[in-house]
């Protein structure tokens, strides 16, 4: 997720663009960038790597005159957070510039056909690529390269494009990613989020998927792929600054839970080869070392260790390997017995996490290869393993995880069918099968989110508690797990997660009727399992929340409240049953008055020991 602006109109864009990637930092700042065309139709760029402080520095007593611009603010998905990777990008001749939100999916081939056409490249991203594309259909009229150059590209994007032969033109599209325009008095203003122009207008007109907007002086046009003039309202924003910051959400946990379907369909996004198929190059594993591998060990904290915990499950039935799970900070403390025939897993979104990165270093130092499976391109964790890959879930700003998490659960899946196909013990029929499903995720995590009625009912109901025991068994176990941490830290009750049939060694004797149980009873193989537990919980008189599968008639005979999720495979339920887990740790803490985004002794980043 970056930050995307554009300006045309009568005053230096210079400081206009600047300001609007200000309100657009919480949307990344690793490196930044602006491009304008000057009174002598030339580009004049400057970038910067760092947040948007360092492009201030880079700009003071620069003079970039012009009043068309394009500005961008970067958070890295493709190449480390360089001066060459930072936007805008250039095409060869340096005619024109570009910035970019999204994933270009089909890159790679682009590039190819591109460079084979005598473009050269100067950065590591897949934004770029759109800049020559444009420079490969350039014909006297930008509006139309735009058009004719993005019926080629798969994937998504919001992406800004000046051309110096055209001073008085800026030309927008989107598919996926967001875009505005807002309409100002004899100027024009572009941003992949309205707080970039909010203080200089509140009319707005939103693009769609597949719409390219060209402004031409004082008129705009927006037309489809095809030059097929659309129209849209013009809206009128209602919403303070901080308001839109969050997308119009009240807290940036809620916008980043309903920004989940975007954040793993953008993981799995650039995932796939042109056949259809997982590849991860990257990670430098073949056929004869996986084949090799003694066992898996997964090494992360907190909501990350749950996606570990998940992923033990996938490897096990996947890729037929024994798989340790480690919560980091045990991990290092022992005498650990890594060999070279190890491969450790470390997940953390942040890629700084202190405990997790020790524990890198002395699986390293051990001689096993580590994977990193992060959000954060270019951070601590990428540079010390040996092989990384990226969630795409964009900045998580709310210190409870949530996008990061089912962008790691997605990360977790891919990994394990790619591992399970290179040891040859995965067969095409249960790959396919699987992959298949996994790439339905997003629209069922749609349908999900979709009617949030339920879940804000129940909070309603049992926001005055003071315990809550969250059970669940096999692919449950770490949904239970995650959804007991979301409650605890966000609304400070007390909340523990078990697996379910630990539950009569010892936590049932918490039950009272003032104890309410969250039970994850989707339909799949060990759904009586859990219907025993429920039945035992509904004798001790404690009252039962269950998160079943749509059509489940039994389960909404024996529990208080049953919350319900699409049907799809066993192994997949954890993505969508623990979106009701968030949406009811948010509630609960809202109705509790608890600040979500910011929980008291928490910090988004434990960078220490
Ligand atoms: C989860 O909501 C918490 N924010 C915390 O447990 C977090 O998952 C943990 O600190 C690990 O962070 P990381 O993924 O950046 O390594």
């Amino acid at each position: 997720m970056c930050g995307i602006v554009g300006y045309l109109g009568q005053s230096e864009a210079k400081s206009i663009l600047f300001e609007g990637l200000r309100r657009l930092e919480y949307r990344g700042y690793d490196s930044a960038g602006l491009c304008m065309i000057s009174p002598d139709r030339e580009l004049g760029c400057i970038h910067s790597v760092g947040n948007l402080d360092s492009l201030e520095r880079a700009l003071e007593g620069v003079d970039l005159p012009g009043m068309v611009g394009v500005g961008h603010t970067r958070w890295a998905t493709h190449g480390a957070p360089t001066m060459e990777n930072a936007h805008p990008h250039l095409d060869c001749n340096g005619d024109i510039a570009i910035v970019h939100n999204g994933i270009i999916e089909n890159f790679l081939q682009l590039r190819a056909e591109l460079a084979e056409n005598g473009h050269t490249f100067s950065s590591q991203t897949d934004s770029e690529t759109l800049a020559h594309l444009l420079e490969e259909h350039y014909r006297g009229d930008l509006a139309q390269a735009m058009r004719d150059g993005l019926k080629r590209v798969e994937g998504s994007f919001a992406v800004v494009a000046v051309h110096c032969e055209e001073p008085g033109v800026i030309v927008a599209a989107r598919r996926g990613s967001p875009m505005a325009l807002g309409l100002g008095d004899g100027e024009y203003f572009i941003a992949s989020g309205v707080p970039a122009f909010l203080a200089k207008t509140r009319r707005v007109v939103y693009l769609e998927d597949d719409e390219v907007l060209s402004v031409n002086g004082d008129s705009y046009r927006i037309t489809d792929l095809d030059g097929r003039e659309v129209s849209h309202e013009v809206s009128v924003v209602e919403w303070d600054i901080d308001a839109a910051e969050k997308g119009g959400y009240p807290d940036f946990m809620l916008k980043e839970i309903y920004e989940q379907p975007r954040a793993v369909a953008d993981t799995l996004g650039d995932k796939f080869d042109s056949s259809g198929r997982i590849s991860a190059e990257e990670l430098a594993l073949d056929p004869a070392t996986a084949k090799g591998l003694r066992r898996i060990v997964v090494v992360a904290c907190g909501t990350s260790f749950h996606a570990g915990l998940l992923s033990k499950y996938l490897f096990e039935r996947w890729a037929e390997l024994p798989c340790e799970i480690e919560i980091a900070s045990e991990f290092r403390s022992r005498n650990l017995v890594v060999t070279p025939d190890d491969l450790v897993v470390a997940i953390s979104q942040s890629g700084e996490t202190a405990d997790t990165l020790a524990g890198v270093r002395e699986a390293r130092r051990r001689g096993a290869s580590v994977v990193a499976v992060v959000n954060v391109v270019g951070s601590q964790m990428t540079r010390e393993s040996s092989g990384a890959i990226y969630t795409h879930a964009g900045p998580e700003i709310g210190v409870a995880a949530t996008k990061t998490f089912t962008s790691q659960m997605a990360a977790m899946y891919l990994l394990a069918l790619y591992i399970g196909r290179l040891r040859g013990v995965l067969s095409d029929e249960r790959y396919m099968k699987n992959v298949e499903e996994l790439r339905a995720m997003p629209a069922k995590m749609e349908e999900v989110l979709a009617d949030s009625g339920p879940v804000a009912a129940c909070a309603e109901k049992y926001h005055g508690a003071e315990d809550f025991l969250f059970l669940g068994r096999g692919f449950g176990y770490p949904v239970a797990m995650e959804g007991a941490l979301k409650l605890k830290e966000i609304s400070y009750i007390h909340a523990e997660g078990q697996p379910a049939g630990e539950m009569k060694h010892g936590p049932i004797a918490l039950l009272d009727d003032g104890v309410p149980v969250v039970a994850v009873a989707s339909l799949d193989s060990v759904y009586e399992k859990m219907i025993s537990n429920i039945e035992e919980v509904k004798a001790r008189g404690a009252p039962v929340m269950a998160i079943a599968t749509r059509g489940d008639d039994e389960i909404t005979g024996i529990c208080d409240d049953v919350l319900f999720v699409p049907e799809t495979l066993e192994v997949l339920y954890p993505m969508l049953t623990v979106i009701h887990l968030q949406l009811l740790a948010y509630h609960i803490a809202k109705l509790r008055g608890c600040n979500v985004d910011q929980p008291r002794n928490l910090a988004k980043t434990v960078t220490v020991e």
